[in-house]
């Protein structure tokens, strides 16, 4: 049983945070003020600087969840006539093809399993076959299964041919490292709600200065444009329309505990732990993780479902829930599966509470599993 007073939520964004992230929400903020548009400020700076993209780069905030600040990048960054290579193995890939199509935005897709991550030489092949592709749009996690994506390895071959990156880096900005001095990329677009550990409510593209110079008139919308919240934001400070500003409250202070716990490498570190507790803590139950380590994110992990036939989600589901944990259903078409998320704020002992916890609840379902060989 968890000692939080609330479900720990095992899910990826939202996710648990902090008391002090949620207490940061406490009070109310003036959208014209300056103590507000200094958090703003604050926040645009301190993004930029994960990714080490200060001499570079900007970061343009967006209201709305992650999803808003995808369509946002591909809308403001390919021109109307430009040609997206979706390289998709995953629920998420699919969701930026289904975008390109809703844009109107001309977009081809490279189609793997949800088991295989994206390969640079296919992205080669692709782009040699294709010149009018103009952008490639890259998932660095893909959430659906859990998927790590080799972003530098194809972001270097993108750079050779010369086209644009645009990557969809949600469920691991802030976790594991993209270096803009190294990585070169157009638009990297996360939320505040993921591996920061803030609240949901915003999005954010660090998009190149340079390309983001050029691509004025290019948005289908006026509200996703963020070339436009871009010009607005540099001259008066403050957001175009109305800001989240408890969101923003809350991700300053959740940014105060990125940096106190040792930014990055911490970060990262304590998910790779959870992941590998996860994994093996199941595996000693009998549940089996759906991908090849080798390829697998410390983000969220993909399991399968027991065999038994007397197994059923929802019921697991509200068991798990009963003992304080909140598990995330499986994305797959392919296999029965659910999932577990590695990141929030929750202590050393929530991944093997959580493991005790399905191994309580399928004893109690009546579940036989055995342990998988080490
Ligand atoms: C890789 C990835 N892209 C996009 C999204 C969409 O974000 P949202 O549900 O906040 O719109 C998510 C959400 O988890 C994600 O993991």
């Amino acid at each position: 049983m968890s000692n939080s007073p609330y479900p720990i939520l095992l899910t990826p964004g939202p996710l648990t945070t902090s008391a002090r992230t949620k207490e940061a929400m406490l009070r109310d903020w003036g959208s014209w003020d300056a103590d507000f548009n200094q958090i703003t400020a604050r926040l645009r700076e301190q993004i930029v600087r994960i990714v080490h993209g200060e001499a570079t780069h900007v970061c343009v905030p967006l209201q709305g969840s992650g999803t808003f600040s995808v369509e946002a990048a591909i809308g403001t960054i390919v021109p109307r006539d430009g040609h997206v290579l979706v390289p998709s193995n995953g629920a998420y890939c699919q969701r930026i093809a289904r975008i390109c199509k809703y844009l109107g935005r001309r977009h081809t897709v490279i189609d793997y399993t949800e088991d295989r991550q994206v390969l640079a030489a296919d992205v080669d092949l692709a782009l040699t076959a294709d010149p009018s592709i103009t952008h490639v749009a890259l998932v660095h996690c893909e959430t659906g299964a859990g998927v790590l994506n080799p972003l530098d390895e194809i972001a270097q071959v993108v750079a050779r041919h010369g086209k644009g990156l645009i990557v969809d880096a949600m469920s691991s900005f802030g976790a594991i490292e993209i270096d803009a001095r190294k990585t070169p990329f157009d638009a990297v677009i996360a939320a505040s709600g993921k591996c920061l550990e803030g609240v949901p409510g915003m999005g954010f593209v660090i998009l190149r200065r340079s390309t983001l110079e050029k691509c004025e008139g290019n948005c289908h919308s006026l509200a996703l444009d963020l070339y436009d919240q871009w010009v607005y934001m540099e001259k008066t400070t403050q957001w175009r329309y109305t800001p989240p500003t408890h969101v923003v409250a809350a991700l300053d202070e959740a940014l105060r505990q990125y940096w106190e716990e040792g930014g990055l490498p911490s970060r990262g570190a304590r998910y790779a732990r959870n992941c590998k507790a996860l994994i093996s803590g199941l595996a000693r139950i009998g549940l089996r993780a759906y991908l090849d380590p080798a390829i697998q994110a410390p983000i969220i992990v993909t399991f399968h479902a027991p065999a038994d036939p007397g197994y059923d989600f929802k019921t697991f589901y509200n068991e798990v829930k009963k003992h304080g944990y909140l598990l995330y259903p499986g994305k797959l078409t392919t296999a029965e599966t659910f999932r577990v998320g590695c990141i929030g704020h929750f202590g050393d002992a929530g991944i093997p509470g959580a493991v005790r916890a399905i191994e309580e609840t399928l004893a109690a379902m009546g579940i036989r599993t055995q342990a998988l060989p080490a």
